[in-house]
């Protein structure tokens, strides 16, 4: 019997476990039907502000051995637009489509959730942690317990729809930032956004790759991070995790399971590995399973 890969998705079956990450391809109808068919089981689109927002200027990013640096700045055509490419997509597929928000205030979030239109979305993933923007954005939501509550209350208090909460790696407390999404009402967390910022210099040129000259980190480098904070999270929390930060093969997300995540976030992978990564994975996860006598990935019990 071929395994079985699909997994539920708050009421909804998803072929895969495999999610895409936010702002990799999830901005046009068109990019996001491309990964559904290749394989990916659930989409995550660019994070919409409620204003259009042009992002910073190129180079916006930048290789290195281990991954890749960014700095898009938040690019994206703004909320009611991005309503208009969803919709387009879900016309053509069936596959769930989490929404990504990105906003500074709890009243800029709610905002945002007042413009989804819910009979088209299936969660909402909150950015609480894009650390390629100014100071007050980013980084001190995702490191403060307090501001993560409310923002996680806020929304709830008016949605019905499921509410992820995606986190920073860059606080030395992410654990207790996960338990107060959770205890905030948060149906489920994205464990990792990008590592950093960091910076990569041409020594040919002498200057910063980027022109905004620093980036969030993604790829191969910040795999381990992600495992091990998937795995001591995992254990803290009951809400399930999409594991999230690195995961470029089949090997790498079956280790992302092994270490307690429902679901597995592929990003950077896109980008190194073209768009069948999707299919590649989910060929592995059949043949792991195969090998292990399992009938479907979700037997795929985490250590
Ligand atoms: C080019 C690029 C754009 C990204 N844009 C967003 C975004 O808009 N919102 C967000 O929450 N995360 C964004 N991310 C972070 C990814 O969703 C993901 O959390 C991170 O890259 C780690 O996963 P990866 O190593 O598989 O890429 C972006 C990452 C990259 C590389």
């Amino acid at each position: 019997m071929e395994p079985n890969l699909s997994v539920d998705f708050f009421g909804k079956i998803a072929a895969s476990p495999l999610v895409l990450a936010s702002g990799v391809m999830g901005i046009s109808y068109s990019g996001m039907l491309k990964v559904v068919e290749n394989g990916c089981g659930i989409i995550t689109t660019k994070s919409y502000t409620v204003q259009r927002r042009k992002g910073h200027e190129g180079p916006v990013v930048a290789e290195f051995n281990g991954g890749f640096i960014n700095s898009m700045g938040l690019s994206n055509p703004g909320i009611y637009e991005g309503m208009k490419e969803i919709a387009d997509c879900k016309k053509r597929c069936d596959a769930p489509i989490i929404i990504s928000l990105f906003g500074v205030t709890a009243a800029e979030f709610t905002e945002l959730v007042r413009a989804v239109d819910s009979s088209i979305i299936d969660a909402i993933e909150l950015n609480l942690s894009c650390p390629n923007v100014a100071d007050e954005y980013g980084i001190p939501i995702a490191a403060s317990t307090e501001k993560v509550f409310e923002i996680v209350s806020a929304v709830k208090s008016i949605t019905k729809l499921p509410v992820i909460a995606k986190l920073s790696p860059n606080t030395y407390n992410v654990p207790e930032i996960a338990l107060s999404a959770e205890k905030a009402g948060a149906d489920a967390l994205t464990l990792i956004n990008t590592l950093g910022p960091g910076m990569i210099i041409d020594i040919n040129a002498q200057k910063p790759v980027i022109l905004n000259k620093f980036g969030g980190i993604s790829g191969a480098a910040i795999k381990p991070l992600a495992v091990k904070l998937i795995y001591e999270i995992s254990k803290l929390v009951k809400i399930p995790i999409i594991g999230t930060g690195g995961v470029l093969t089949g090997e790498d997300a079956v280790e992302f399971l092994l270490a307690g995540a429902a679901y597995v976030g592929v990003g950077t992978a896109v980008y190194y590995n073209g768009i069948d990564v999707f299919a590649k994975i989910n060929a592995f996860f059949s043949s792991y399973l195969r090998q292990n006598n399992l009938a479907s990935v979700r037997d795929i019990k985490p250590i």
